[in-house]
Formats: C-alpha cells, sequence, structure tokens
C-alpha cells in the first residue's frame, strides 16, 4: 500500500535545477574557477554551502569562512533573481496532473527540498495546496544524501517510510529515498539515477498506474 509520495522540488517539479547551475556558473566564472553541467550533476541536491565547498576545490585559492557565507549569499542572489519570475507555467509537464491525481487517489504527499527558497518557488507555482506537508533545508540538519529530510516528510504525514515513495532528479536525492527506506523514482539520466527502483527520462512519463505496478 502507498501511504505517501514524497517530492523533491527542483528538477523534478519545476526546472530551478537549471537556474542553481546558472547562479553557481555566474559565480564560478565571477571566480574563474572551471565549471561545467557534467560537474554541476554532482551539486544536484546538496545543499547551498555544500555545493560552494567543492566548486570553491576546484580552484587554487583558500577562502575564510566568512567569504564563503559571502560566496554563497552572493550565488543566492544570483539565484532569486532568476526565480523572480516563476508562475504556474514553469511546473514541468505532467507534474501537476499526477500531483493531483495523487491526491484524489487518497495518497498523502509532502515534499522533502534541501532548498531555502523551497516555500518561495512552491508559492510561486501555486502548488501549496497540493502538498500536505513541505520540509526544507531550515528544517534538517543534515542534508542529502542523508535520509532525514525524506524521514522528517514521511514523519509529518504520519506515513510509515516502508510504505513511502520519493521522486528525485539527484543522484544524492535518491540515495537519500533509499537510506530512508522508501521506493525511489528517478527523473532523469538512467546512469546517474542508477540506484532508482523505477527511472523515467522525463516528468511527463509520471503515472500512477505504472507507479502502483512498479511498486507493487
Ligand atoms: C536543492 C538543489 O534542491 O537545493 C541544489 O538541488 C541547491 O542545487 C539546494 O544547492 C540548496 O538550495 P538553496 O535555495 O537553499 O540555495
Ligand atoms: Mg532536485
Amino acid at each position: 500500500k502507498i501511504e505517501a509520495i514524497i517530492y523533491d522540488l527542483d528538477g523534478v517539479i519545476t526546472d530551478t535545477a537549471e537556474y542553481h547551475f546558472l547562479a553557481w556558473k555566474t559565480l564560478a566564472d565571477e571566480l574563474h574557477i572551471p565549471f561545467d553541467r557534467a560537474f554541476n550533476e554532482q551539486l544536484k541536491g546538496l545543499s547551498r554551502i555544500d555545493s560552494l565547498n567543492l566548486i570553491l576545490e576546484q580552484g587554487s585559492k583558500s577562502y575564510t569562512e566568512k567569504e564563503k557565507e559571502q560566496l554563497a549569499a552572493k550565488k543566492n542572489e544570483h539565484y532569486q533573481t532568476l526565480i523572480r519570475k516563476i508562475s504556474p507555467d514553469d511546473l514541468l509537464p505532467g507534474v501537476e496532473a499526477f500531483m493531483k491525481e495523487v491526491k484524489q487517489a487518497g495518497i498523502k504527499t509532502g515534499l522533502a527540498s534541501a532548498s531555502k527558497n523551497a516555500q518561495t518557488v512552491i508559492q510561486k507555482l501555486e502548488i501549496t495546496d497540493l502538498l500536505d506537508t513541505v520540509v526544507d533545508a531550515a528544517e534538517v540538519k543534515r542534508g542529502k544524501p542523508d535520509p532525514e529530510v525524506f524521514l522528517t516528510a514521511a514523519e509529518q504525514l504520519g506515513a510509515n517510510p516502508d510504505n513511502c515513495i520519493g521522486i528525485e532528479d539527484a543522484r544524492s536525492g535518491v540515495a537519500a529515498i533509499k537510506s530512508a527506506g522508501m521506493f525511489a523514482v528517478g527523473i532523469g539520466d538512467r546512469e546517474t539515477l542508477s540506484r532508482a527502483d523505477w527511472i523515467i527520462e522525463d516528468s511527463s512519463l509520471l503515472s500512477l498506474s505504472l507507479l502502483k505496478q512498479k511498486y507493487d
């Protein structure tokens, strides 16, 4: 029995993964640190500061904690400029229909995001009503791949993790779902998401009936 479906936000519900990439790219260019899409793959799902540390390791300079804080804030400014115009039109294909179908089927829904901007983004997307709980970076101590964010969402929903499904676009996110003891749906690249129980190429292929078949 599926008790709850817990969604990642960035790259699953809307394409803010692209905005995170662009914002990091701007910062890396300013610092003259090499940065491309292949490298960005491993940042997906990681907290802002964990991502920054990985990027800075690619350069030759060392930075104080204070400088790192300022750089993280700068990236966030770039990011917030990019998300300013987000609207319901930015929901990825098939996502809204799927989320509605899940709710109508009586399955609880949650969000498990590593982003401190998660509340802003879901408000702009106008999907607050489709989520029974929202857990974001502000609420958890350990970021993905630690399972804490998914386990916290399950707990808030009163659902047994064994009966939950997590949906992710990031390798670290799939790892978090699996460590939580949940069924993992991966959206994106088959190799990157190889640990997922069901992998689909893009969100338009989300289907509750197909998911039930895979889950059983
Ligand atoms: C995750 C993204 O959802 O949130 C990461 O996949 C991002 O790319 C992380 O670094 C933290 O986001 P924010 O908005 O708190 O900087
Ligand atoms: Mg994601």
